[in-house]
């Protein structure tokens, strides 16, 4: 974990240390900074680039391949819906379509007051009792239309 008073290139350069040695670091090092970061700040790409001499084009290609490397600061709450087979064959898409009228934004983001960031996921690993909605940390089976809108209430 880096610190929070780092400026972003030493919290890129330490994150991109500790992986140094590993066979395909770029991977593992967004992970990281993700964990770290909760985003893939845009101006971290050239030091990536730098740091493990790849182009940044390179690391951009990355970056923006994979749907789990956000390159905006998540809101305070990150909800996300599962839309995978399960969930999608008991009103996920419903809860989707519901949540991005509700709160006014599409999947991946933010309300303008930076309470919440709407995802969709590819399973929870709660296919049992969906359709599933993590809300921060915490997982909710069989949420309903009205337990949805409890769940972004609570989240504002
Ligand atoms: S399919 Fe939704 S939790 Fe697995």
């Amino acid at each position: 974990m880096t610190s929070p008073t780092q400026s972003l290139e030493d919290r890129v350069r330490s994150v991109a240390a500790r992986h140094r040695d590993d066979r395909g670091p770029l991977l593992p090092i967004l992970h990281s900074l993700m964990e770290d970061l909760g985003h893939i700040d845009p101006a971290a790409i050239p030091i990536l680039a730098d740091e493990l001499n790849l182009s940044r084009a390179d690391v951009h290609g990355v970056v923006t391949f994979y749907h789990d490397f956000r390159q905006t600061a998540p809101g305070r709450t990150t909800v996300r819906i599962c839309r995978a087979e399960a969930c999608q064959a008991v009103g996920a898409a419903g809860l989707v379509d519901r949540a991005r009228t509700r709160l006014g934004i599409g999947l991946g983001e933010t309300t303008p007051d930076g309470a919440i960031t709407l995802e969709q996921v590819f399973c929870l690993g709660n296919c049992a009792t969906g359709p599933s909605v993590q809300v921060g940390d915490r997982l909710h089976g069989r949420v309903g239309p009205q337990e949805l809108d409890r769940l972004l209430e609570s989240a504002t």
